[in-house]
């Protein structure tokens, strides 16, 4: 069975790992890695793959970066060339970046089956541009693998089918566990000069914070003032480096002791930061789940979550620029960590989507 994993930009990758390295050892299936290229700089793509243990993939789309009708046009393009030409019996794609719709679109209209690993995340806020890829992608997509019940509740409400929905779990987890041993056995915080446990880690990269020169500009200010309480690392995305040096706000930050700017950093290395650190103050979507899942505080500057249950069972916490100063200081004394079991993720998603695979659909 040929089956196709669409990798495109950075989350994407922790998804598809585990599931490569479980499909490789059937003897039933053929995986094939696509990468469209939509991220392209060594640390936001082939660090992952290392730190991941991907071979090369098996073609490369080279998309690159454009406007959303730009990219998404242009892996499709690229892309239907290829289904043409291979004819894979199913194609699996993750998540809720631009290559993600953009594969199902050309997929489907060649009738080529799909299934969405992640299925039936919604923030129920379409002036996000993942929201608009969950639904053309959930509402094209064959199988529908979910990674919570809240997410088999929105299909179902969306008038999905119930047989094209399986709760398989949180593939993210798996890569943690994965790599757990080799994530515990580095000391990134050490290199960069940090005590475990005191300090925060801050990631950033949505348009809605980082476009607007006002929007960013509250955001600096207010790390600032939380610098004064806790240490923070922030690794910048490219969208984000790009606009602090627009908008002149980058030398401040990067005069600031207490604030330690990087480039973005290899899976293991973050995931080093990550585990040891007090907090995470974060716009990502990952990172609300991998802290959830170790316990750790993580206070999620947007208005909305495609991933409420890291609010209702995990440890996130939405927060605006305006309360997360506050937030912060709630949590600087409390040293406990609260690590919580949620259904299904258990480092077990990758050998559920394979049985699924094997039973329903080879
Ligand atoms: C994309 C996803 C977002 C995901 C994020 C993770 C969409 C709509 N957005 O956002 O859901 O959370 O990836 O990082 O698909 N750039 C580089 N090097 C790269 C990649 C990008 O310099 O390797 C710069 C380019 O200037 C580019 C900008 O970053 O224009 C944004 O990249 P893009 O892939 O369009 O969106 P992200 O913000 O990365």
């Amino acid at each position: 069975m040929k089956i196709h994993l669409i990798a495109a930009a950075r989350p994407n990758f922790m998804k598809i790992a585990p599931l490569y390295h479980a499909l490789k050892n059937e003897l039933w299936a053929k995986p094939f890695i696509i990468h469209t290229g939509q991220h392209y700089d060594i640390n936001m793509s082939d660090a992952f793959f290392d730190d991941l243990m991907l071979p090369e993939p098996d073609l490369h789309l080279g998309v690159g970066s454009g406007t959303h009708a730009q990219q998404t046009g242009k892996v499709m393009i690229a892309y239907e060339k290829v289904l043409i030409k291979e004819i894979p019996d199913l194609v699996v794609v993750v998540g809720d970046v631009n290559s993600t719709v953009a594969a199902t679109l050309a997929a489907a209209k060649l009738g080529i089956r799909v299934a969405h690993l992640e299925a039936g995340l919604r923030s129920f806020d379409r002036t996000m541009p993942e929201e608009i890829n969950r639904i053309a992608t959930d509402a094209l997509a064959d199988m529908l693998w979910t990674p919570s019940l809240d997410a088999d509740e929105n299909l179902l409400r969306e008038g999905v089918d119930r047989s094209r929905i399986v709760r398989v779990g949180n593939i993210m987890i798996d890569s943690f566990e994965m790599l757990r041993p080799k994530i515990e056995s580095v000391s990134v915080y050490k290199d960069f000069r940090l005590s475990q446990g005191q300090y925060g880690v801050v990631t950033l990269h949505r348009p809605a914070n980082v476009d607007s020169e006002s929007k960013l500009r509250k955001l600096c200010n207010t790390l600032q003032n939380i610098s004064m309480q806790l240490k923070l690392i922030f690794p910048v995305h490219p969208r984000t480096l790009k606009n602090l040096k627009v908008y002149g706000l980058i030398d401040t930050l990067a005069q600031n002791e207490n604030i330690l700017l990087t480039e973005p950093l290899s899976y293991i290395s973050f995931m080093n930061l990550v585990l040891n650190c007090h907090l995470a103050i974060t716009d990502s979507g990952g990172i609300q789940e991998e802290t959830s899942y170790l316990g750790i505080p993580c206070f999620t500057l947007r208005p909305n979550t495609e991933r409420p249950i890291t609010v209702s069972q995990g440890t996130n916490r939405l927060c605006s620029v305006n309360n997360v100063l506050d937030a912060v200081r709630a949590v600087m004394t409390n040293t406990k960590r609260q690590k919580k079991n949620i259904d299904f993720w258990d480092g077990k998603t990758a050998k559920r989507v394979v049985s699924e695979i094997q039973n329903h659909i080879q």
